[in-house]
């Protein structure tokens, strides 16, 4: 076969496939109800004979034609969400269920694109007919069935993969206020990650940001890797909502492919907040700031399906904005007592230029002592201890209230602040090597010889994706000469 009657037969394929997934959606038997109410923007219809979580269609007089979704059901009445904005809807409209929950086609040709809310190619582009069509609510992965986390996962940042070592099916919340750089350090990671494939899933953020999200922090590079999937601020709150279950549908399906995923959503805080219009509409009550009670239990649902499976990986970093940097606000709270663990970005290291504002103090990654090697977790233990401890002198150093030698280990810690410094400090677009990360770290407790003996042992190996890395530790050696090369714990 030539190559044109090849391209031919794809193009025939794909228009047909088109109508096939028409024809799937149809209803089998038509399913009518009629608009009764419409408050906010819930929808309150009188039949059709409907599950909770079935899709509708409202066919609005005004020739409008709505996606909707059940979200509750109140005596004879459906009580429904859409997909978009409800204006010309108006009463008497015929409402259609399609006895159907979400669904969307996944396949390898997914990697590049972008993807809507409801699954969709953003560009209006088919799926190949071979696309599997999968449910997006699903129960997560039986955890007698998910493999352990044992092997730790490239991040590309230097002091998450040196300090806070992440492994492979972790889940990670990265938190902090506004203007911090939750989003720049989720691109940092999305380029230099030696994951197979990024799914990055942006929730609520204004459409200029998600464009210089996809144009210039993640690039053409970070995007042949990735799939994106956007639902922005202006979209309706189930379009917002149901954008993470997609992105998450996505990442499962090239999990059960056996690939190792990184799975990025910017951010939870803004699922929580979509989950909050619905819940309200529908009428629960409010309770802690405003957020219902299904707020939590969605959280949980959404977060827990991510992680190791039997077959491959989702390792997840989930962004927290931080209302008012109160860090015990209850959307905080909740998703750290779910994931497993959370770096913090303070807005104090912001305010002194040294990105990625990484409060390594107050940050946790709960597998870490299982991931890394014995010299590594001493390193690890050292640098926070001394920067915990210069963090408490810090206000007598820089009023010079702190006498030398008045306290050995703040002494140590002063001695060791600048070199820690340049360690946390990373350049948008500086990509470094786990194994750099590593070896600079213990470069500052160990001695030459002790490090290429660990190396030897421990190392990950070098893959395509950190081809362009920075080859060697940028950090120079510091002088340990008045230093023990032995960790004092
Ligand atoms: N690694 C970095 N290096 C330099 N500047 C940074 C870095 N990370 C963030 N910034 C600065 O912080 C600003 C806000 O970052 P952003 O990622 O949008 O924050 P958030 O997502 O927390 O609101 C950026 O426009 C940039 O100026
Ligand atoms: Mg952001």
């Amino acid at each position: 076969m030539n190559d044109y009657t090849y391209e031919k037969k794809e193009n025939l394929s794909s228009r047909f496939n088109k109508y096939l997934h028409i024809v799937n959606n149809l209803p089998i038997l038509s399913l009518n109800g009629k608009v009764k109410d419409v408050i906010g923007s819930l929808i309150i219809s009188d039949g059709p004979n409907a599950k909770i979580g079935d899709i509708c269609k409202i066919y609005a007089s005004s020739g409008k034609t709505i996606d909707a979704e059940v979200i509750g059901l109140r005596g004879e009445n459906v009580l429904l969400s859409t997909y978009s904005h409800i204006d010309g809807v108006t009463y008497g409209d015929r409402v259609v269920s399609f006895e159907k929950p979400l669904s969307i086609m996944c396949c390898e040709e997914m990697l590049g694109c972008i993807i809507n809310g409801k699954g969709q190619m953003l560009d209006d582009s088919n799926f190949p007919y071979y696309a599997p069509s999968i449910p997006v609510l699903r129960e997560p992965v039986n955890s007698l069935f998910r493999n352990r986390i044992s092997e730790p996962i490239q991040t590309g940042v230097r002091t998450i993969d040196g300090l806070l070592t992440v492994g492979k099916g972790q889940r990670i919340a990265i938190m902090s206020g506004t203007g911090v750089g939750k989003s720049t350090l989720l691109s940092m990671i999305a380029r230099n990650t030696n994951a197979d494939i990024n799914v990055i899933s942006l929730v609520g953020e204004r459409r200029r940001e998600v464009l210089e999200f996809i144009e210039r922090d993640l690039g053409e590079e970070g995007l042949k890797k990735s799939v994106v999937v956007i639902a922005t601020s202006d979209e309706a709150p189930l379009m917002r909502l149901r954008s993470a279950y997609v992105a998450t549908t996505i990442a499962e399906y090239f999990r059960d492919q056996g690939k190792d995923v990184m799975l990025m959503v910017d951010s939870v805080t803004r699922f929580a907040l979509a989950q909050r219009e619905i819940g309200l509409s529908r009428g629960e009550p409010p309770t802690t700031r405003g957020y219902t009670p299904s707020v939590f239990s969605e959280l949980a649902q959404l977060l827990e399906r991510s992680g190791n499976s039997d077959k491959g990986s989702i390792t997840a970093f989930y962004n927290v904005l931080v209302e008012g940097d109160d860090f015990d606000e209850p959307i905080s709270d909740a998703v750290r007592g779910i994931l497993d663990g959370h770096i913090v970005l303070s807005r104090t290291i912001a305010s002194r230029a040294i990105y990625p504002a990484i409060d390594v103090n107050q940050s946790i990654s709960r597998l870490t002592p299982e991931l890394v090697s014995q010299r590594h977790l001493a390193s690890i233990k050292k640098f926070m201890r001394m920067s915990a401890d210069y963090n408490e002198a810090r206000e007598l150093i820089m009023i010079g209230g702190y006498a030398k030698g008045s306290m050995p280990e703040v002494d140590e810690a002063i001695r060791y602040k600048p070199i820690m410094d340049k360690y946390v400090q990373q350049g948008v677009f500086e990509k470094f090597h786990f194994n750099d990360s590593k070896t600079s770290l213990l470069s500052m407790f160990y001695s030459q010889n002790d490090i290429e003996l660990e190396m030897a042992n421990t190392s990950i190996k070098n893959d395509s994706a950190s081809e362009n890395m920075v080859e060697n530790n940028s950090l120079e050696v510091h002088n340990t000469d008045d230093v023990n090369n032995e960790v004092i714990l």
